[in-house]
């Protein structure tokens, strides 16, 4: 018998940092970049290459120009030949072109399986509208479809701000909903960020909502890095603030790179930081100036509170000594970062599938939502008692104690790669020709 060929696998991300960095870190080193030019598209920004480079608003004409690699990337499946070619939730259009060069396709999820779940199966509910829920009241209850004891759903807020955004056809020419349902009913194979371990219910469901076979990659928890060795000027200037901070007592404040918060959420958040009294470092990201700090904040909670406008590495200010809790945005990304360092969670969610990843790592007893108004708004005393419940009250500890516990599951390394493991095996066993 011939030496087993060498697997050929080509990866095709969204263009945004929270997929491409999970699909880079799936492909180890063995990685060769190959560049699609990027077409010009009215109303992007030249220089635009992936979201966390324009607001949120200008998102659909990234997709459009994303929409415009259809020819580049047809003319390298057809040099390359890849056996496998895996994608992201965009490129509602890659099922076709596969079928026609007969290159088997994964869609590898940055959507946890209760979110893809939530949203049904991609022939009725996705495409066809034939989805039983009509009006965004219909959102705010688990569906119907989900056999098992689950609360899975949006709060009124979120559901009306997900029709707005991911389900109404949008400036790109299609709804979010529906390039997810093409590309899920287009490919051989779903691959889910996720390990039974952590919950198999949804992933099963999943499966049987579109029947297709459904592997778990693992968590793709951090990888470990030597802090002793890092001479970085920002990081030792962050280090120098947090070393002064007593142990576990820094709330690390972060909303991603593609959230933004409101002028009036972005206000109530700093005053609600200000009255819980605690140290925080708040990583805020800002792509204009549009949004203001309160008057005189940062004078008023210097010692103890510090905001950094630029980029910063949030894997080191995690795994710092002094920082004791994350106040998070629930990116799925960064929950799962935060919990490799036992960080529990005060959970913001602001906008996407984020409210449904609160509820179930809410559920999961690792963390407690803020309180919201009924339109969504909050105010700074919620913040406030949310942050001094989970970071230093006693009725606190058995979240504290949850996110301890997680801990060892995410930072459980052999449990994960077994995941990537089978997955390439999978691929190895199932190629054409
Ligand atoms: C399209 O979606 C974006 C978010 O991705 C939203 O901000 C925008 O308002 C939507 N545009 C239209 C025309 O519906
Ligand atoms: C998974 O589903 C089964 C029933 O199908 C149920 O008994 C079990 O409690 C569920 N597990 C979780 C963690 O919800």
């Amino acid at each position: 018998m011939s030496e087993a060929k060498k697997l050929h696998v080509a990866l095709f991300p969204w263009l945004a940092f929270g997929h491409i960095i999970p699909f880079f870190e799936l492909s180890t080193p063995l990685i060769n970049l190959v560049s699609l030019p990027l077409p010009t598209v009215e109303h992007l920004p030249r220089n635009a290459e992936a979201t966390t480079d324009i607001p949120s608003h200008k998102t659909p004409y990234l997709k459009l120009a994303f929409d415009g690699l259809q020819g580049p990337l047809l003319q390298f499946l057809q040099t390359s030949t890849p056996d496998w070619i895996i994608y992201d939730f965009a490129p509602y259009w890659l099922p076709s072109i596969l079928a026609n060069l007969g290159i088997s396709g994964v869609f590898y999820s940055m959507y946890g399986a209760w979110t893809l779940s939530f949203f049904g199966s991609s022939s009725s509910a996705m495409i066809n509208g034939e989805d039983p829920r009509t009006g965004p009241e219909d959102f705010t209850v688990p569906p119907e479809w989900i056999p098992f004891p689950s609360k899975i759903a949006f709060r009124l807020h979120e559901a009306k701000q997900a029709f707005r955004n991911h389900f109404e056809v949008n400036d790109s020419g299609f709804s979010d909903v529906f390039r997810l349902g093409s590309v899920m009913g287009g490919c051989d194979v779903i691959a889910i960020r996720n390990c039974n371990e952590l919950e198999s219910n949804f992933s099963r469901l999943v499966g049987e909502l579109h029947s297709k076979p459904v592997l778990p990659t693992g968590l793709l928890p951090p990888a470990d890095f030597d802090g002793s060795r890092d001479q970085d000027d920002v990081w030792l200037t962050i280090k120098e603030c947090l070393d002064k901070q007593n142990k576990g007592s820094v709330v690390y404040i972060a909303f991603g790179s593609e959230s933004e918060l409101s002028q009036p959420e972005l206000h109530e958040l700093a005053l609600g930081l200000e009255l819980s009294g605690l140290p925080f470092f708040w990583a805020l990201r800002k792509r204009d100036n549009s949004v203001k700090l309160p008057d005189g904040f940062e004078e008023r909670v210097k010692g103890r509170g510090i905001v950094w406008t630029s980029w910063v590495p949030q894997l080191r200010i995690m795994g710092h000594e002094s920082v004791g809790g994350f106040l998070t945005h629930c990116g799925y990304a960064s929950i799962i970062e935060a919990l490799y360092f036992e960080l529990p969670l005060i959970m913001l969610p602001i906008s996407l599938d984020q409210g449904l990843i609160a509820r179930i790592f809410g559920e999961k007893k690792v963390g407690i939502e803020v309180t919201k108004d009924e339109d969504g708004s909050f105010r700074r005393e919620w913040v406030a008692e949310s942050l001094r419940f989970v970071m230093v009250e006693k009725e606190g500890k058995p979240y504290r104690d949850g996110a301890k516990e997680m801990k060892k599951l995410i930072a459980d390394k052999d449990v994960h790669d077994r995941y990537v493991d089978h997955f390439i095996e999978f691929m190895q066993n199932h190629r054409v020709a």
